[in-house]
């Protein structure tokens, strides 16, 4: 349909989201898809097989707004075993269409027109439109290249009396860095006496690799008592398409959060809900994600040695980024594309996820694929 009628764009500066662009890009070329973060096996299909069992059962229907009972006590259990912090399942436990919707949601309960929000680049690409439309500031600061350590002077150079929010993430998209004892010091420091809230990207929580301990902000009662934790079953159980996530945050914070998520989705997939709960309750399938994702990584490293690409560390995450200055001096998202259209290869650039600094030549590639795709698309990176 033509239409003369427009939109005045309240994200003006955003188009289809890289992720979106490369995958289409790969399927139409039939390339092998290292790109968006989601892996091409299956999930248990014993989880498949709870959620058909909790819709035959009836359990269709709208679910609680905050979440079904069941979930949010088993979310609560796992961050009292893991994290030694009780989250009352009543008051501070809600679930989300996707970490995506919970991110959304913090940064709208908190987020006042003018107030400025710190974000450490290279990001995750939900977090600046979030803060946009919600009026609020985006304060970027760069992470330390190759590192992408977080240069804590930079961000103590950010803060001024306008800031609301900080908002990190660990394991880290599309770096694979990870917060360390260090950073909690430095971070617990900064926020000391002032009203800065954090919301924490931790969906990668259980894919952490080396021994490393993941350094959830419910570990530390002064981060914890002003963050929203949020977190993402796709990554968990390997059902990026099922897009149910939650947060986890002190009641006041948490009270503030749901009159947003209940006027953006109101409430999440039901049946869904129930099956996660039935895994979650007795921690099915979690001890064994960090391995199971620190094989692919090493094996995807072992079959690109001998490449011209350069591995960058990837301590968590299922992200390797690889250095290709050895290779060209073209822009990272020109490279991708020539790299998926005449090596068929899809990769990921970090520019998109980048908001004032140049990006380096380095791609993103995913390994939360088949050994076999691997095999097969390190086969082709070998040759480039
Ligand atoms: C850092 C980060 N945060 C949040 C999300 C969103 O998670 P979900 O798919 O549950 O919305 C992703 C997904 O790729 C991510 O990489």
């Amino acid at each position: 349909m033509t239409s003369t009628i427009r939109v005045q764009s309240r994200l003006p500066s955003v188009g289809t989201t890289i992720f979106t662009v490369m995958s289409r890009l790969a399927a139409d070329l039939g390339a092998i898809n290292l790109s968006q973060g989601f892996p091409d096996f299956d999930c248990d299909p014993a989880l498949v097989d709870a959620v058909t069992r909790h819709m035959r059962a009836g359990r269709n229907q709208y679910a609680p707004m905050q979440g079904v009972l069941p979930l949010r006590e088993a979310i609560a259990a796992k961050y009292e075993t893991y994290h030694g912090r009780r989250y009352d399942p009543e008051t501070e436990v809600t679930v989300t269409s996707g970490g995506t919707e919970a991110i959304f949601d913090a940064v709208a309960a908190c987020v006042h027109p003018g107030d400025e929000v710190i974000v450490l680049e290279p990001c995750y690409d939900s977090y600046v439109p979030a803060i946009q439309l919600n009026g609020g500031v985006p304060v970027v600061v760069t992470l330390t290249y190759p590192e992408y350590a977080i240069d804590w002077g930079a961000v103590r150079a950010a803060v001024t009396p306008k800031t609301r929010l900080l908002i990190i993430n660990s394991p880290h998209n599309p770096a694979g860095a990870v917060l360390g004892p260090a950073d909690i010091r430095e971070l617990t420091a900064l926020v000391a006496g002032s009203g800065i809230l954090i919301v924490s990207d931790e969906v990668y929580e259980h894919i952490i690799f080396d021994g490393v301990q993941h350094e959830s902000m419910a570990r530390h009662a002064e981060l914890a008592a002003r963050s929203f934790i949020i977190g993402s079953f796709g990554k968990t159980y390997h059902t990026t398409g099922w897009k149910v996530g939650y947060a986890v945050a002190p009641a006041p914070l948490m009270e503030e959060l749901r009159k947003v998520h209940q006027f953006v989705t109101f409430s999440t997939h039901t049946p869904v809900q129930y099956a996660l709960a039935d895994f979650l309750s007795d921690r099915r399938g979690l001890a064994e994600l960090s391995p199971f994702f620190q094989a692919k990584r090493d094996l995807f490293l072992r079959l690109m040695e001998g490449s011209r690409f350069t591995p960058l560390p990837s301590r968590g995450s299922y992200f390797q980024l690889m250095d290709y200055s050895a290779i060209t001096t073209e822009a990272d998202a020109d490279f991708a594309v020539r790299l998926t259209k005449e090596h068929g290869v899809a990769s990921i650039p970090t520019s998109p996820f980048l908001h004032g600094s140049a990006a380096p030549s380095v791609l993103r590639f995913c390994f939360a694929k088949k050994d076999d795709t691997l095999e097969r698309a390190a086969e082709r990176l070998r040759k480039v």
